[in-house]
């Protein structure tokens, strides 16, 4: 049979940056509200007054760092009082990092020379903030590495302080969080709280039918018509709609895609997509591995260690097993429940015996898990 062989230099994409994940979409839909709140926070500012602090949440894959980015894009477009410098805290995750960030971003210069003392950096920052007369917006993204750094604080109160260097300067700030376990009340300390006001927009997870918009949306754009069928789509959906990030369906499409290329094919078949979903559920999983603090991940071990198919093992079991400097029993129980919320894993409920017991199911496959937890030594 003759095959239909694609030339070389033939493609499938349309345009495949697309499917990146760093690529701000031109057409971002179902975050208007969110984007309005953040408009309404910075207009203050606009007339004299003092931009109000904002918190986004919302679990990974919800749209808070391309939303933010998008409001940004306005800002620069409508003013340059207002300078809004976007701040990736797993890169940066310390204070010193973070205000040399900002000082970089805002004067165009090279960063401090090493040895700067942080009081020197914050002075030349003020200096500039107030000969130049802008209001700094900073976004502090992923800013949980700050708190789980302990840096948050700091961060914070460096600054809402900067005005006592120079009265009448201020800072702006966004911070954005993806861990639905943080409690704000617990981890501000009692010097930032007296000073630190400010609102929480929410960032939902999308619906199935949102999904199915955003994705529709990437292939319209960046695939050749006919290249995935509607029913193929809506397997990506479901998929996706299981790890809950929006991402595994972009980047599952990406794959798919380029192993019916590889296979000279017009079309995507639905082995493709299988094969495609593993690999990106790997992507999916070792990006939350890579959040996990020290003793989440001693105690992740230890659930994939004990986990196999013939028993079911109980988080009694788990914390038994766990050596002598294992976390206490109330951040323990706090673990567990935050790899549910990550579902990692699922939690069963039973009542047996002397009381209530629960149950821990891992939702992936051990061995891959293993395999990407090898790869984080
Ligand atoms: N409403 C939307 N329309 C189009 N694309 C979207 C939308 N929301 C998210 N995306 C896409 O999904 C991906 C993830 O979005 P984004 O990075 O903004 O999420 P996030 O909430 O910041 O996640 P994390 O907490 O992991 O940083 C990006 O590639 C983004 O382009
Ligand atoms: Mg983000």
């Amino acid at each position: 049979m003759k095959k239909n062989l694609l030339m070389w230099d033939q493609t499938l994409f349309r345009d495949i940056e697309v499917f990146e994940i760093t690529y701000v979409p031109e057409q971002f839909d179902y975050r208007d509200e969110q984007i309005e709140r953040l408009a309404f926070a910075v207009k203050p500012a606009l007339m004299g007054g003092s931009i109000l602090n904002t918190i986004c949440r919302g679990v990974p894959g919800t749209g808070k760092t391309t939303s933010v980015k998008k409001f940004f894009e306005e800002i620069e477009e409508a003013t340059k009082k207002i300078v809004p410098i976007h701040i990736n805290c797993q890169i940066d995750s310390t204070e010193y990092a973070v205000f040399s960030r900002i000082y970089t971003k805002l004067t165009k210069n090279s960063p401090p020379s090493s040895g700067t003392a942080f009081k020197v950096l914050i002075d030349m920052l003020a200096k500039y903030i107030e000969k130049e007369g802008v209001i700094p917006l900073i976004c502090l993204d992923d800013a949980n590495y700050l708190i789980y750094n302990k840096e948050f604080n700091n961060v914070l109160y460096a600054a809402l302080r900067i005005h006592e260097v120079y009265e009448n300067i201020g800072i702006g700030v966004i911070v954005v969080i993806s861990d639905p376990d943080i409690l704000l009340e617990s981890v501000l300390d009692a010097r930032v709280a007296s000073v630190f006001r400010y609102e929480t927009i929410n960032f939902a997870p999308y619906s199935a039918s949102e999904v199915a918009g955003i994705l529709s949306q990437r292939v319209a754009q960046g695939l050749y018509p006919n290249v995935l069928s509607s029913e193929q789509l809506d397997y990506i959906v479901d998929r996706t709609m299981r790890c809950g990030d929006i991402r595994v369906g972009l980047d599952l499409i990406k794959r798919a895609v380029m192993y019916a290329e590889t296979d000279a094919r017009r079309e995507v078949t639905q082995e493709d997509l299988q094969k495609a979903f593993s690999a990106s559920q790997d992507l999916h999983l070792s990006g939350t591995l890579r959040s996990l603090s020290s003793d989440e991940l001693l105690v992740f071990r230890q659930l994939v260690k004990m986990t196999n198919d013939n028993t079911l093992i109980t988080t009694g079991d788990i914390r038994r097993a766990m050596p002598d400097d294992a976390p206490k029993l109330t951040r323990f129980n706090e673990i567990i429940e935050k790899f549910d919320h990550l579902r990692l894993i699922t939690l069963g409920y039973a009542n047996k015996g002397s009381g209530r017991k629960r149950y821990v199911n891992l939702r992936y496959d051990k061995e891959r898990v293993n395999k990407l937890l090898q790869k984080k030594n």
